[in-house]
């Protein structure tokens, strides 16, 4: 299969690291990453051990080769600018894979690519952007993928098989939409809170304080998607986000991760989409205003 990994960045360098056994990948990056990797090759470390040569560029215009797969793994603030420039390359047996956190993505995607060649997908694993070249896969995961009217087709299939014999376990969804939102509200109750904390994620659950809210976050993003048409209970929803904070207890969000290092995070996609959605049923959504007002404050990017 012929792919391309759209944003070489911690999660995209992990799947096309992986993927490039099998398949010819191009990656497209940021300039040292790209440089780095034209040099030395790219690395995996962590609980993944890889290195591999593999293609990569800065600009997708220069890259000749007709894609079959594009993975989308930019993150979702440069969702619209990354599906404007890999637009052209998108034929009608071209297929879209965003593997993306937030709500809001497919909606960009689909003002610039035909809809019917896109699917979604989301991990669980963990990955981090060491330096250029090296990138640390700090958790082992799941990933889920599917098309968006929820069909067991062919291609989905396909594209599942070959993600699998890669090395990245992967399951087909009949509501990719679902686990979305899903993984939406988990992140809701887990990230901001680990910035305003200054802590990994297992601390939210040994501070009884903190837990409590937590618990509260957790319930007020389910209502909305509740109100949204999703058929979610509170106490699962809590259990599900205790057991993602005590499976990555060691870790550092990809939050607390961008504000450490002075970048843009993705509060706007994750509680700000559900804010936003929440306000248009008429729910009132405090704290997810406060962890969006008190992370913008920390981080005005
Ligand atoms: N990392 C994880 O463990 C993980 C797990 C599950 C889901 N996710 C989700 O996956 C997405 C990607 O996360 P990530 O942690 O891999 O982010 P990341 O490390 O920031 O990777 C994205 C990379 O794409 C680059 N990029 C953006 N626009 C580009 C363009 N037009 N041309 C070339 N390169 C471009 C970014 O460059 P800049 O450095 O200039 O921004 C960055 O290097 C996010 O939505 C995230 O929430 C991540």
């Amino acid at each position: 299969m012929k792919i391309i990994v759209f944003g070489a960045g911690a999660i995209g360098s992990l799947f096309g690291a992986l993927l490039a056994k099998f398949n010819k990948v191009v990656l497209i990056g940021r300039k040292k990453h790209v440089e780095a990797i034209k040099k030395n090759g790219l690395t995996i470390e962590g609980k993944t051990k890889l290195h591999v040569e593999v293609f990569s560029e800065i600009d997708i215009s220069k890259v000749e080769m007709k894609p079959d797969l594009i993975i989308l793994t930019v993150k979702s603030y440069d969702t619209l600018e990354a599906v404007t420039q890999l637009s052209p390359l998108v034929k009608d047996d071209t297929l879209l894979l965003g593997m993306q956190n937030g709500l809001g993505n497919v909606d960009l995607i689909q003002n610039m690519i035909d809809i019917k060649c896109v699917i979604e997908g989301v991990t669980t694993n963990g990955a981090v952007f060491s330096k250029p070249g090296i990138i640390t896969h700090t958790g082992s995961g799941k990933t889920i993928i599917g098309e968006l009217d929820g069909k067991n087709t062919n291609r989905i299939k396909g594209i599942k098989k070959e993600l699998t014999r890669s090395g990245i376990p992967t399951d087909i969804s009949s509501n990719i939409f679902r686990d979305i939102w899903v993984k939406t509200i988990i992140n809701s109750s887990i990230n901001p809170l680990t910035v305003f904390c200054i802590q990994k994620n297992g601390y939210l659950l040994e501070n009884p304080i903190i837990e409590k809210c937590v618990e509260q976050i957790c319930i007020e993003s389910t209502k909305i998607a509740k109100a949204y048409g999703f058929r979610f209970s509170n106490k699962s929803m809590i259990e599900k986000t205790k057991n993602v904070i005590k499976n990555t207890a060691d870790n550092y969000s990809s939050m607390l991760q961008s504000i450490n290092s002075d970048r843009k995070t993705e509060i706007d996609a994750i509680n700000g989409k559900l804010a936003e959605i929440g306000n248009s049923y008429g729910i009132d959504t405090p704290l997810n205003n406060a962890l969006i007002y008190f992370v913008k404050q920390i981080n005005k990017k």
